[in-house]
């Protein structure tokens, strides 16, 4: 099926934005170290620009949890093919991510870090479809709320395209 992208979020003001959510993560963690845990793929290029304007001590390991296929629907399925290589324990950790949608991966994955008994667990996302919302978790940092429409860009893919454009675009189907 042929698809466009329509620009929904243009990459000025995802970036100002990004800056600002640094700005309030940099005031909130100020005498602390912070450690990051990005969520692969989707969560690498916001991770990247917003680590960039963190002013703490910043670490960051990396997580895979998926609950797509090539798809843009959920398959409800949530499986971990990449686990964190180091462990949390008493470390103040923020979860990077791309989108929450359905909120199943975000709250498996919160359930099982909570577990790791971080001294603190928070969490960062740069997308936020409230609509779609079916298991409930509390986002301490959101970048935009969005409608619940199908997006790529700025990390995010539609089968495995578009996660390099500097943007947040709309999928549109012809
Ligand atoms: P959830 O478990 O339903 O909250 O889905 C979370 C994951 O689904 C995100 O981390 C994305 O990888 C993917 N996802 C959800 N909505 C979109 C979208 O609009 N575009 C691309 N990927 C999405
Ligand atoms: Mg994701």
């Amino acid at each position: 099926m042929a698809e466009r992208i329509e620009v929904m979020i243009p990459e000025e003001q995802v970036r100002l934005r990004i800056r600002e959510m640094a700005d309030e993560i940099s005031r909130d963690y100020a005498g602390k170290e912070l450690h990051l845990v990005c969520t692969l793929k989707g969560g690498v290029f916001f991770m990247c620009e917003l680590a960039k304007h963190i002013t703490v001590p910043v670490t960051m390991d990396f997580m895979c949890v998926s609950s797509y296929g090539n798809a843009t629907k959920s398959s409800g399925v949530v499986k971990i093919t990449k686990d964190l290589d180091e462990p949390i324990m008493s470390r103040d950790v923020l979860i990077v991510e791309d989108i929450i949608d359905s909120g199943n991966t975000l709250s498996y994955m919160i359930e099982m870090l909570e577990d790791r008994k971080p001294a603190s667990l928070r969490l960062c996302t740069l997308l936020d479809k409230p609509e779609r919302r079916r298991k409930q978790v509390s986002v301490d940092y959101t970048g935009f709320q969005i409608p619940d429409e199908f997006v790529v860009g700025y990390g995010l893919d539609y089968a495995q395209k578009y996660r390099n454009l500097p943007y947040v675009g709309i999928v549109r189907f012809e």
